[in-house]
């Protein structure tokens, strides 16, 4: 089942302060029904939105999450950096952001993160939790990431979900890969698709999503190369 042509990327991040609840409002005023965003562990188990391992990019804060807890960041403005009237955006958690997004009915491509400081079961096994409390409407869930350890134990806990393999490239062994987990779809950097790997991801069954496009006329490149859906940062060039 395609998600979607456009998948807001971390909530329309060109319009909206990235993986915030004010992306996510703004992701559904505009009728974009689908969402990408990104989960992130901290020291304490908890799993938040975050796309980054320390703070200093987007808050005026600095820190890596590896030696935070929930409670070090709760406070912390991570709408600022984009624009003042974003001043209370705050880092939502994994189990806050599924709530809003299950009210908004909103389809949720969910990306993993790993980074070093954590193990692939730290993030996975809270990320199920969350996820067995607050989602009801599967066929409206993928979950993705770049780390092949996440998501095959993903699959050998929930077999029956929808997982992702996320690379920039596609790798040879890709067939292989896919098969082991079931994936559903296939996740690639736009600028590294060639034609024939498109055809033969296609011709395996699978659906194909390329990020970040903000290009109409590259867009409409890959959707006539194949392209099933695109991640975009500014669903409104496309109208
Ligand atoms: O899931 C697609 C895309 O979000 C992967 O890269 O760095 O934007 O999370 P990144
Ligand atoms: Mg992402």
């Amino acid at each position: 089942m395609i998600a979607s042509r456009l998948i807001a990327h971390r909530g329309c991040a060109k319009l909206a302060p990235e993986n915030t609840l004010a992306a996510m409002n703004l992701t559904q005023k505009l009728g974009v029904d689908w969402v990408e965003i990104d989960a992130n562990l901290m020291a304490d188990g908890s799993v938040v939105i975050f796309h980054d391992d320390t703070l200093d990019r987007l808050t005026d804060h600095s820190g890596e999450l590896k030696s935070l807890s929930y409670s070090d960041v709760a406070d912390v403005d991570i709408g600022s950096h984009f624009s003042a009237v974003f001043k209370d955006e705050r880092i939502l958690t994994l189990e806050a952001m599924l709530d809003v997004l299950a009210k908004q009915e909103m389809g949720l491509n969910l990306e993993i993160k790993r980074y070093e400081h954590f193990a692939p079961t730290d993030i996975v096994n809270p990320t199920i939790t969350a996820i067995e409390q607050c989602w009801k409407d599967f066929d409206r869930l993928i979950i993705s990431s770049f780390d092949h350890e996440i998501l095959k134990l993903i699959y050998q806990a929930k077999p029956d979900w929808q997982l992702g393999q996320l690379w920039e490239a596609l790798p040879d062994d890709w067939q292989k890969r896919v098969d082991a987990i079931q994936a559903v779809s296939v996740h690639l950097d736009h600028t590294l698709l060639t034609p024939p790997q498109a055809r033969a991801i296609k011709d395996a069954g699978l659906d194909l999503y390329v990020y970040t496009v903000n290009d109409v006329n590259e867009a409409t490149r890959l959707f006539d190369m194949g392209v099933d859906g695109i991640f975009t940062d500014d669903p409104t060039i496309f109208r």
